[in-house]
Protein backbone atom coordinates (compact mmCIF):
# COMPACT_ATOMS: atom_id res chain seq x y z
CA UNK A 1 0.00 0.00 0.00
CA UNK A 2 2.94 2.32 0.43
CA UNK A 3 2.87 2.96 -3.05
CA UNK A 4 -0.16 5.39 -2.92
CA UNK A 5 0.18 8.47 -1.59
CA UNK A 6 -3.25 8.55 -0.05
CA UNK A 7 -4.54 4.84 1.01
CA UNK A 8 -7.21 5.95 3.31
CA UNK A 9 -9.94 4.30 1.92
CA UNK A 10 -7.72 1.33 2.28
CA UNK A 11 -6.67 1.62 4.80
CA UNK A 12 -10.13 2.55 6.42
CA UNK A 13 -11.61 -1.02 4.14
CA UNK A 14 -9.10 -2.99 6.70
CA UNK A 15 -10.19 -1.14 10.00
CA UNK A 16 -6.53 0.25 10.57
CA UNK A 17 -6.06 3.24 11.95
CA UNK A 18 -6.82 7.21 9.62
CA UNK A 19 -5.99 10.28 10.36
CA UNK A 20 -9.77 10.93 8.66
CA UNK A 21 -12.59 9.15 7.28
CA UNK A 22 -12.37 8.41 3.74
CA UNK A 23 -14.64 9.48 0.95
CA UNK A 24 -15.84 8.21 -2.56
CA UNK A 25 -19.38 8.19 -4.26
CA UNK A 26 -21.23 5.67 -6.11
CA UNK A 27 -21.47 6.70 -9.89
CA UNK A 28 -18.81 9.31 -9.04
CA UNK A 29 -18.44 9.27 -12.80
CA UNK A 30 -21.15 10.10 -14.00
CA UNK A 31 -23.57 12.74 -15.58
CA UNK A 32 -23.90 14.94 -13.16
CA UNK A 33 -20.32 16.16 -14.56
CA UNK A 34 -20.48 18.57 -17.29
CA UNK A 35 -16.93 16.92 -18.09
CA UNK A 36 -18.52 13.58 -18.54
CA UNK A 37 -21.20 14.95 -20.41
CA UNK A 38 -18.83 16.37 -22.95
CA UNK A 39 -17.07 13.13 -23.44
CA UNK A 40 -20.58 11.39 -23.89
CA UNK A 41 -21.14 13.70 -26.54
CA UNK A 42 -18.40 12.28 -28.50
CA UNK A 43 -19.19 8.91 -28.02
CA UNK A 44 -22.22 6.59 -27.28
CA UNK A 45 -21.84 4.74 -23.99
CA UNK A 46 -20.77 1.30 -24.97
CA UNK A 47 -18.14 2.85 -26.94
CA UNK A 48 -17.11 4.90 -23.99
CA UNK A 49 -16.44 1.61 -22.02
CA UNK A 50 -14.74 -0.01 -24.49
CA UNK A 51 -12.32 2.53 -25.07
CA UNK A 52 -9.73 2.96 -22.58
CA UNK A 53 -8.06 6.05 -22.99
CA UNK A 54 -12.10 7.25 -22.58
CA UNK A 55 -13.07 5.29 -19.84
CA UNK A 56 -9.46 6.48 -18.01
CA UNK A 57 -10.65 10.18 -19.23
CA UNK A 58 -14.01 9.86 -17.18
CA UNK A 59 -12.65 8.01 -14.10
CA UNK A 60 -10.22 10.45 -13.29
CA UNK A 61 -12.68 13.20 -13.36
CA UNK A 62 -13.79 12.78 -10.07
CA UNK A 63 -10.71 12.58 -8.61
CA UNK A 64 -9.31 15.71 -10.11
CA UNK A 65 -12.68 17.69 -9.89
CA UNK A 66 -14.18 16.79 -6.89
CA UNK A 67 -11.72 14.69 -4.53
CA UNK A 68 -12.57 12.03 -3.56
CA UNK A 69 -10.04 9.50 -1.59
CA UNK A 70 -10.72 6.25 -4.51
CA UNK A 71 -11.51 6.15 -7.85
CA UNK A 72 -13.88 3.66 -9.51
CA UNK A 73 -12.91 2.25 -13.02
CA UNK A 74 -15.82 3.56 -15.61
CA UNK A 75 -17.48 0.65 -16.97
CA UNK A 76 -21.31 -0.98 -16.51
CA UNK A 77 -22.48 -4.06 -14.76
CA UNK A 78 -24.03 -5.31 -17.82
CA UNK A 79 -20.71 -6.00 -19.66
CA UNK A 80 -21.14 -9.89 -18.35
CA UNK A 81 -24.19 -10.79 -20.25
CA UNK A 82 -22.90 -8.75 -23.09
CA UNK A 83 -19.73 -10.30 -23.06
CA UNK A 84 -22.06 -13.87 -23.27
CA UNK A 85 -23.00 -12.96 -26.31
CA UNK A 86 -26.38 -10.94 -25.69
CA UNK A 87 -27.57 -7.89 -27.15
CA UNK A 88 -27.56 -4.89 -25.40
CA UNK A 89 -28.85 -0.94 -25.80
CA UNK A 90 -28.21 1.85 -23.98
CA UNK A 91 -31.54 4.88 -24.11
CA UNK A 92 -31.22 7.99 -22.90
CA UNK A 93 -33.80 8.06 -19.63
CA UNK A 94 -34.58 4.04 -20.06
CA UNK A 95 -31.34 2.81 -18.85
CA UNK A 96 -29.75 -0.37 -20.92
CA UNK A 97 -32.37 -2.69 -22.37
CA UNK A 98 -31.73 -6.03 -23.46
CA UNK A 99 -33.99 -6.85 -26.66
CA UNK A 100 -33.84 -10.74 -26.34
CA UNK A 101 -33.85 -11.49 -22.44
CA UNK A 102 -33.03 -15.38 -21.34
CA UNK A 103 -36.53 -16.81 -20.79
CA UNK A 104 -36.23 -20.34 -21.27
CA UNK A 105 -33.79 -23.13 -21.62
CA UNK A 106 -33.28 -22.74 -24.81
CA UNK A 107 -32.16 -19.06 -24.83
CA UNK A 108 -30.03 -19.86 -21.62
CA UNK A 109 -28.08 -22.40 -23.95
CA UNK A 110 -27.30 -19.39 -26.20
CA UNK A 111 -25.23 -18.06 -23.42
CA UNK A 112 -21.30 -18.34 -24.40
CA UNK A 113 -18.88 -19.34 -21.44
CA UNK A 114 -16.67 -16.21 -21.10
CA UNK A 115 -12.61 -15.91 -20.67
CA UNK A 116 -13.13 -12.34 -19.21
CA UNK A 117 -8.74 -12.09 -20.07
CA UNK A 118 -10.23 -12.15 -23.78
CA UNK A 119 -13.78 -10.70 -24.27
CA UNK A 120 -13.31 -8.24 -21.86
CA UNK A 121 -10.43 -7.12 -22.66
CA UNK A 122 -11.16 -3.95 -22.70
CA UNK A 123 -12.04 -3.36 -18.95
CA UNK A 124 -8.98 -4.64 -18.02
CA UNK A 125 -6.78 -2.30 -20.70
CA UNK A 126 -9.20 0.67 -18.91
CA UNK A 127 -8.01 -0.45 -15.42
CA UNK A 128 -4.24 -0.95 -16.15
CA UNK A 129 -4.29 2.92 -18.00
CA UNK A 130 -5.99 4.70 -15.20
CA UNK A 131 -4.14 3.30 -12.71
CA UNK A 132 -0.82 4.34 -14.45
CA UNK A 133 -2.71 7.89 -14.98
CA UNK A 134 -3.38 7.87 -11.19
CA UNK A 135 0.12 7.82 -10.26
CA UNK A 136 -0.80 6.77 -6.81
CA UNK A 137 -2.57 9.52 -6.03
CA UNK A 138 -5.55 7.61 -4.78
CA UNK A 139 -6.74 3.51 -4.82
CA UNK A 140 -8.55 1.93 -7.60
CA UNK A 141 -11.81 0.25 -7.40
CA UNK A 142 -13.33 -2.82 -9.96
CA UNK A 143 -16.74 -3.92 -9.96
CA UNK A 144 -19.14 -6.47 -10.81
CA UNK A 145 -23.14 -7.33 -10.24
CA UNK A 146 -24.18 -10.05 -8.02
CA UNK A 147 -25.39 -13.08 -10.38
CA UNK A 148 -28.69 -12.35 -8.61
CA UNK A 149 -28.79 -9.26 -10.14
CA UNK A 150 -27.28 -9.65 -13.40
CA UNK A 151 -29.61 -12.25 -13.75
CA UNK A 152 -32.58 -10.14 -13.13
CA UNK A 153 -31.89 -7.56 -16.13
CA UNK A 154 -30.93 -11.18 -18.30
CA UNK A 155 -34.14 -12.16 -17.59
CA UNK A 156 -36.48 -9.00 -17.11
CA UNK A 157 -34.39 -7.34 -19.91
CA UNK A 158 -34.62 -4.13 -18.47
CA UNK A 159 -35.29 -2.58 -15.01
CA UNK A 160 -38.89 -3.58 -13.88
CA UNK A 161 -41.52 -2.88 -11.30
CA UNK A 162 -42.51 -6.42 -10.24
CA UNK A 163 -39.38 -8.28 -11.23
CA UNK A 164 -42.39 -11.00 -12.27
CA UNK A 165 -39.97 -13.00 -14.75
CA UNK A 166 -37.11 -13.21 -12.95
CA UNK A 167 -39.68 -14.18 -9.52
CA UNK A 168 -41.46 -16.43 -11.65
CA UNK A 169 -38.19 -18.30 -13.01
CA UNK A 170 -36.75 -19.10 -9.41
CA UNK A 171 -40.14 -20.88 -8.43
CA UNK A 172 -41.15 -22.49 -11.82
CA UNK A 173 -37.56 -23.82 -12.70
CA UNK A 174 -35.48 -23.43 -9.87
CA UNK A 175 -32.80 -25.57 -11.64
CA UNK A 176 -32.51 -23.21 -14.63
CA UNK A 177 -32.08 -20.47 -11.96
CA UNK A 178 -29.11 -21.77 -9.98
CA UNK A 179 -27.45 -22.81 -13.73
CA UNK A 180 -27.66 -19.54 -14.80
CA UNK A 181 -26.61 -17.79 -11.47
CA UNK A 182 -23.92 -20.24 -11.54
CA UNK A 183 -22.37 -19.73 -14.55
CA UNK A 184 -22.70 -16.03 -13.97
CA UNK A 185 -20.97 -16.35 -10.44
CA UNK A 186 -17.78 -18.25 -12.50
CA UNK A 187 -17.51 -15.05 -14.77
CA UNK A 188 -17.57 -12.47 -12.44
CA UNK A 189 -15.33 -14.02 -10.13
CA UNK A 190 -12.53 -14.57 -12.86
CA UNK A 191 -13.16 -11.22 -13.94
CA UNK A 192 -12.87 -9.09 -10.44
CA UNK A 193 -9.36 -11.65 -10.50
CA UNK A 194 -8.47 -10.40 -13.54
CA UNK A 195 -9.08 -6.62 -12.39
CA UNK A 196 -6.89 -6.89 -9.12
CA UNK A 197 -4.20 -8.48 -11.58
CA UNK A 198 -4.62 -5.73 -13.80
CA UNK A 199 -4.61 -3.43 -11.00
CA UNK A 200 -7.69 -2.69 -8.89
CA UNK A 201 -6.98 -2.38 -5.31
CA UNK A 202 -10.30 -3.24 -4.16
CA UNK A 203 -13.54 -4.35 -5.76
CA UNK A 204 -17.17 -4.34 -4.93
CA UNK A 205 -20.13 -6.43 -5.66
CA UNK A 206 -23.55 -4.46 -6.57
CA UNK A 207 -26.26 -6.46 -5.78
CA UNK A 208 -29.15 -3.39 -6.41
CA UNK A 209 -31.86 -5.80 -6.65
CA UNK A 210 -31.18 -8.15 -3.54
CA UNK A 211 -33.60 -6.24 -1.81
CA UNK A 212 -36.36 -7.84 -3.57
CA UNK A 213 -36.06 -11.31 -2.25
CA UNK A 214 -37.56 -12.86 0.89
CA UNK A 215 -34.66 -13.59 3.26
CA UNK A 216 -34.61 -17.61 2.63
CA UNK A 217 -34.10 -16.35 -1.27
CA UNK A 218 -32.03 -13.90 -0.42
CA UNK A 219 -29.83 -16.60 1.12
CA UNK A 220 -30.45 -19.12 -1.80
CA UNK A 221 -31.01 -16.90 -5.06
CA UNK A 222 -28.61 -14.25 -4.04
CA UNK A 223 -26.38 -14.23 -0.80
CA UNK A 224 -25.07 -17.85 -1.54
CA UNK A 225 -23.54 -16.62 -4.94
CA UNK A 226 -21.61 -13.78 -3.81
CA UNK A 227 -20.19 -15.64 -1.64
CA UNK A 228 -18.97 -18.11 -3.76
CA UNK A 229 -17.46 -14.89 -6.05
CA UNK A 230 -15.66 -13.91 -2.77
CA UNK A 231 -13.98 -17.33 -1.99
CA UNK A 232 -13.10 -17.92 -5.32
CA UNK A 233 -11.47 -14.09 -6.04
CA UNK A 234 -7.72 -14.37 -6.15
CA UNK A 235 -6.16 -11.56 -4.44
CA UNK A 236 -3.30 -11.30 -2.07
CA UNK A 237 -5.20 -8.36 0.16
CA UNK A 238 -7.45 -6.05 -2.14
CA UNK A 239 -10.51 -5.70 0.11
CA UNK A 240 -14.08 -6.78 -1.37
CA UNK A 241 -16.75 -4.75 -0.72
CA UNK A 242 -20.50 -6.17 -0.61
CA UNK A 243 -22.98 -3.50 -1.42
CA UNK A 244 -26.46 -5.41 -1.10
CA UNK A 245 -29.27 -2.73 -2.03
CA UNK A 246 -32.58 -2.78 -0.11
CA UNK A 247 -31.39 -5.95 2.36
CA UNK A 248 -31.91 -5.21 6.01
CA UNK A 249 -33.19 -8.32 7.82
CA UNK A 250 -29.76 -9.34 9.32
CA UNK A 251 -26.75 -7.64 8.57
CA UNK A 252 -25.04 -10.79 10.34
CA UNK A 253 -25.44 -12.22 7.19
CA UNK A 254 -23.92 -9.86 4.86
CA UNK A 255 -20.84 -9.44 7.70
CA UNK A 256 -20.20 -13.14 7.43
CA UNK A 257 -19.87 -13.65 3.44
CA UNK A 258 -16.32 -13.06 3.60
CA UNK A 259 -16.46 -9.29 2.29
CA UNK A 260 -14.82 -7.09 4.43
CA UNK A 261 -16.55 -4.14 3.84
CA UNK A 262 -20.76 -4.19 3.47
CA UNK A 263 -22.24 -1.20 1.90
CA UNK A 264 -25.21 -0.22 3.01
CA UNK A 265 -28.07 1.92 1.16
CA UNK A 266 -29.74 4.80 4.03
CA UNK A 267 -32.38 3.18 5.25
CA UNK A 268 -30.44 1.40 8.23
CA UNK A 269 -28.77 3.87 10.85
CA UNK A 270 -25.24 2.73 9.82
CA UNK A 271 -24.19 2.93 13.85
CA UNK A 272 -26.94 0.71 15.08
CA UNK A 273 -25.17 -1.68 12.15
CA UNK A 274 -22.00 -1.33 13.44
CA UNK A 275 -23.76 -2.01 17.14
CA UNK A 276 -25.23 -5.39 15.76
CA UNK A 277 -22.48 -6.89 13.82
CA UNK A 278 -19.81 -5.70 16.18
CA UNK A 279 -16.23 -4.87 14.21
CA UNK A 280 -15.57 -8.14 11.87
CA UNK A 281 -15.82 -5.73 8.73
CA UNK A 282 -15.97 -1.87 7.63
CA UNK A 283 -19.00 -0.65 6.62
CA UNK A 284 -19.28 2.13 3.84
CA UNK A 285 -22.10 4.85 3.46
CA UNK A 286 -24.69 6.14 3.72
CA UNK A 287 -25.94 9.53 3.48
CA UNK A 288 -29.20 9.54 1.32
CA UNK A 289 -28.07 10.56 -2.07
CA UNK A 290 -31.41 13.13 -2.00
CA UNK A 291 -29.87 15.10 0.54
CA UNK A 292 -27.26 16.73 -2.55
CA UNK A 293 -30.49 18.59 -3.75
CA UNK A 294 -30.18 20.90 -0.42
CA UNK A 295 -27.88 23.65 0.42
CA UNK A 296 -24.54 23.32 1.58
CA UNK A 297 -25.53 23.86 5.73
CA UNK A 298 -28.22 21.15 5.23
CA UNK A 299 -26.18 18.54 3.62
CA UNK A 300 -23.28 19.15 6.84
CA UNK A 301 -25.78 18.96 8.97
CA UNK A 302 -26.93 15.28 7.34
CA UNK A 303 -23.27 14.52 6.81
CA UNK A 304 -22.36 14.80 10.46
CA UNK A 305 -25.33 12.97 11.29
CA UNK A 306 -23.92 9.85 9.08
CA UNK A 307 -20.22 10.66 10.92
CA UNK A 308 -22.02 10.62 14.71
CA UNK A 309 -23.99 7.82 14.01
CA UNK A 310 -20.85 5.23 12.89
CA UNK A 311 -18.97 7.20 16.17
CA UNK A 312 -15.65 6.70 16.75
CA UNK A 313 -12.92 4.61 15.46
CA UNK A 314 -11.45 3.17 12.35
CA UNK A 315 -13.42 1.21 9.79
CA UNK A 316 -16.00 3.78 8.22
CA UNK A 317 -15.97 4.47 4.30
CA UNK A 318 -17.77 7.53 3.77
CA UNK A 319 -20.85 7.16 0.47
CA UNK A 320 -23.86 8.06 -0.52
CA UNK A 321 -26.66 5.04 -0.07
CA UNK A 322 -26.60 4.65 -3.78
CA UNK A 323 -25.50 6.41 -6.85
CA UNK A 324 -25.56 10.25 -7.54
CA UNK A 325 -28.01 11.32 -9.30
CA UNK A 326 -27.37 12.89 -12.59
CA UNK A 327 -28.99 16.30 -11.85
CA UNK A 328 -27.05 16.78 -8.72
CA UNK A 329 -25.26 20.27 -8.73
CA UNK A 330 -21.35 19.39 -8.84
CA UNK A 331 -20.01 21.73 -6.29
CA UNK A 332 -23.30 19.97 -3.83
CA UNK A 333 -20.90 16.78 -4.13
CA UNK A 334 -18.12 18.73 -3.39
CA UNK A 335 -18.86 20.71 -0.35
CA UNK A 336 -19.77 17.12 0.93
CA UNK A 337 -16.38 15.88 0.07
CA UNK A 338 -14.97 18.56 1.80
CA UNK A 339 -16.48 18.63 4.93
CA UNK A 340 -16.25 14.93 5.29
CA UNK A 341 -12.47 15.22 4.88
CA UNK A 342 -12.21 18.07 7.30
CA UNK A 343 -14.75 17.22 9.98
CA UNK A 344 -13.94 13.67 10.39
CA UNK A 345 -10.43 13.91 11.62
CA UNK A 346 -11.80 14.27 15.05
CA UNK A 347 -13.59 11.31 15.09
CA UNK A 348 -9.83 9.56 14.31
O1 LIG B 1 -19.66 4.40 -10.13
C1 LIG B 1 -19.04 4.81 -11.13
O2 LIG B 1 -18.78 6.01 -11.34
C2 LIG B 1 -18.48 3.78 -12.09
C3 LIG B 1 -19.27 3.48 -13.21
C4 LIG B 1 -20.57 2.69 -13.08
C5 LIG B 1 -21.61 2.83 -14.03
N1 LIG B 1 -22.53 1.87 -13.80
C6 LIG B 1 -21.61 3.83 -15.12
C7 LIG B 1 -22.88 4.17 -15.77
C8 LIG B 1 -20.96 1.68 -12.19
C9 LIG B 1 -20.26 1.18 -10.93
C10 LIG B 1 -22.20 1.16 -12.67
C11 LIG B 1 -22.90 0.03 -12.04
C12 LIG B 1 -24.26 -0.29 -12.45
N2 LIG B 1 -24.80 -0.29 -13.71
C13 LIG B 1 -25.25 -0.77 -11.57
C14 LIG B 1 -25.06 -1.04 -10.10
C15 LIG B 1 -25.08 0.19 -9.32
C16 LIG B 1 -26.43 0.80 -9.14
O3 LIG B 1 -26.58 1.95 -9.57
O4 LIG B 1 -27.29 0.15 -8.56
C17 LIG B 1 -26.42 -0.98 -12.32
C18 LIG B 1 -27.74 -1.45 -11.79
C19 LIG B 1 -26.10 -0.69 -13.68
C20 LIG B 1 -26.98 -0.81 -14.87
C21 LIG B 1 -27.20 0.50 -15.47
N3 LIG B 1 -26.26 1.17 -16.23
C22 LIG B 1 -28.36 1.30 -15.39
C23 LIG B 1 -29.62 0.93 -14.66
C24 LIG B 1 -28.09 2.46 -16.13
C25 LIG B 1 -29.04 3.58 -16.45
C26 LIG B 1 -29.26 4.40 -15.26
C27 LIG B 1 -29.10 5.82 -15.61
O5 LIG B 1 -28.73 6.55 -14.68
O6 LIG B 1 -29.40 6.22 -16.75
C28 LIG B 1 -26.77 2.37 -16.61
C29 LIG B 1 -26.07 3.41 -17.41
C30 LIG B 1 -24.85 4.01 -16.79
N4 LIG B 1 -23.87 3.31 -16.17
C31 LIG B 1 -24.51 5.39 -16.82
C32 LIG B 1 -23.27 5.49 -16.19
C33 LIG B 1 -22.44 6.72 -15.98
C34 LIG B 1 -25.30 6.50 -17.48
C35 LIG B 1 -25.28 6.27 -18.96
C36 LIG B 1 -25.01 7.46 -19.82
O7 LIG B 1 -23.94 8.13 -19.69
O8 LIG B 1 -25.83 7.69 -20.69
Amino acid sequence: MTHLKNDLFLRACKRLPVERTPIWVMRQAGRYLPEYRAVRETADFFTMCQTPELAAQVTLQPVDLIGVDAAIIFSDILVIPQAMGMELEMYEGRGPVFPHPIRTRADAKMLKDIDPTVELKYVLDAVALTKRELAGRVPLIGFCGSPWTLMAYMVEGQGSKNFSKVKSLIYNDPKLAHALLDKIANAAALFLSAKIEAGANAVQIFDTWGGLLAYDDFKTFSLQYMEKIIAQIRRTDEPVILFAKGVHSDFNLLADSGADVIGLDWVADIGMVRAQIGHRVALQGNLDPTVLYADPATIEAQAKRVLDAYGHGTGHVFNLGHGILPDIPPENLKSLVTFVQTESAMYH
